[in-house]
C-alpha cells in the first residue's frame, strides 16, 4: 500500500482500539486494499477465542480442514446479501456473516447500497455483540462481536470533489446518497476518514517504510494496555468500555478537556458522541504509550467524527 498516511493511521487506530471504521472515497482509492489490510495488523485468537470462531464456524458449515484458525475473521458480504444471510436465521437456521465474522472483521464494501433495514439489523448487535434470530417457537441467538469496517464512494457516480468528473447534481447527490445511511448507524462508527485518490506518481514512490509487521506490533502492545486496564470489567478494547470506564479511565488533562469542550460545542456532539471521541483519544494515547490522554490526543481524535454533509 503506496501513500495513503491518514487512511492509514485510521486502520491502526481502528485495529489498536476495536475501532468500527468508515472509509469514504472515490473509486480506486484503495478502499478496498486497505479494508484486506486489516487482518494483518489485528493480533492473532486466544487459544479460547479461535475455539470460538470454530465453534460458529463448524455450526455453519465452513470450518476447513476442521483446524483451529488464529487469524482473526474477515467476512466481506455482497451489498446484495438478504437480512438472514447477515445476520443469520432462515428456514433451516444458521449464524449469519456477522457471526461468521465473530471476534474479527466484518467488512461491508459500498454501504449505502445494503438494503437500509438490513443495514438496521446490525445496529442491536453491532451494541451488545450477539444477535437474536427469531423463530416461530423460540428464540436463538449467536455470538456476534465484531468490527465493522465499511467503505463507500462519496456519491452514486463516485466523482464528488473532482469537478472534471462530478455530475451535473453534485453537491446534492451526495448528501442524497449518504442519507441511505441511518444517523443511528453512522453514530456507532468511531473512525469517518476520506480515501483521496492515489496519484500515478503516489503509486511509483518506494514501498512504505514500515510494514505490517511494526504496525501489528504497536497494536498488540495497545491492546495489552488495554486488557489489563479494562480486566475483569468485560471490555478487552477502548471500543468496548462502558461510558463509566471510559470516564474513568479517558479522563483528558487540563488542555485537552478544554479543547474538547470547545469541540463539543462547535460540532454539536451528542453524549454518545462526546464519549466516542474520548475512546478514540484514549485509543490514540494507548498507541503512544501515555498515561494521560493530552490536548494532542483529543486533537487527532476530532477530525474522525463523523460529520453530516454540508449540502
Ligand atoms: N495506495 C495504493 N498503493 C498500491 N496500490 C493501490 C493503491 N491504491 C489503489 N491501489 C490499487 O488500485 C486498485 C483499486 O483499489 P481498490 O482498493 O479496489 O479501490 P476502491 O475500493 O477504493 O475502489 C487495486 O488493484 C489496488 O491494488
Ligand atoms: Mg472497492
Amino acid at each position: 500500500m503506496k501513500g495513503q498516511e491518514t487512511p492509514k493511521r485510521a486502520l491502526e487506530i481502528a485495529a489498536a482500539g476495536g475501532h468500527n471504521l468508515l472509509m469514504s472515497g472515490p473509486p480506486g482509492s484503495g478502499k478496498s486494499l486497505l479494508a484486506s489490510c486489516l487482518p494483518s495488523i489485528l493480533p492473532p485468537l486466544e487459544p479460547s477465542e479461535a475455539l470460538e470462531v470454530s465453534m460458529i464456524a463448524s455450526g455453519a458449515g465452513t470450518l476447513e480442514g476442521g483446524k483451529l484458525k488464529r487469524r482473526r475473521p474477515f467476512r466481506d458480504p455482497h451489498h446484495s446479501a438478504s437480512m438472514p444471510a447477515l445476520v443469520g436465521g432462515g428456514l433451516k437456521v444458521r449464524p449469519g456473516e456477522i457471526s461468521l465474522a465473530h471476534l474479527g472483521v466484518l467488512f461491508l464494501d459500498e454501504l449505502p447500497e445494503f438494503q437500509r433495514a438490513t443495514l438496521d439489523s446490525l445496529r442491536q448487535p453491532l451494541e451488545t455483540g450477539t444477535v437474536s434470530v427469531a423463530r416461530a417457537n423460540a428464540h436463538l441467538s449467536f455470538p456476534a462481536r465484531v468490527q465493522l469496517v465499511a467503505a463507500m464512494n462519496p456519491c452514486r457516480c463516485g466523482h464528488l470533489g473532482d469537478a472534471a468528473r462530478a455530475c451535473s447534481r453534485a453537491p446534492r447527490c451526495a448528501a442524497d446518497y449518504q442519507a441511505r445511511i441511518s444517523g443511528p448507524l453512522l453514530d456507532r462508527i468511531d473512525l469517518h476518514v476520506e480515501v483521496a485518490a492515489v496519484s500515478a506518481m503516489d503509486l511509483t514512490l518506494p514501498p512504505p517504510a514500515e510494514g505490517s509487521a511494526e504496525v501489528a506490533e504497536r497494536v498488540a502492545r495497545a491492546r495489552a494496555v488495554q486488557a489489563a486496564r479494562y480486566g475483569e470489567a468485560g471490555a478487552r478494547t477502548n471500543a468496548e468500555a462502558s461510558a463509566e470506564a471510559i470516564e474513568a479511565h479517558a479522563a483528558p488533562d487540563e488542555a485537552g478537556a478544554r479543547l474538547l469542550a470547545e469541540a463539543a460545542g462547535a460540532m454539536h456532539l451528542s453524549a454518545r458522541a462526546y464519549h466516542r471521541v474520548l475512546k478514540v483519544a484514549r485509543t490514540i494515547a494507548d498507541l503512544a504509550a501515555a498515561e494521560t490522554v493530552g490536548r494532542i490526543h483529543i486533537a487527532e481524535a476530532l477530525p474522525y467524527r463523523h460529520q453530516p454533509p454540508r449540502a
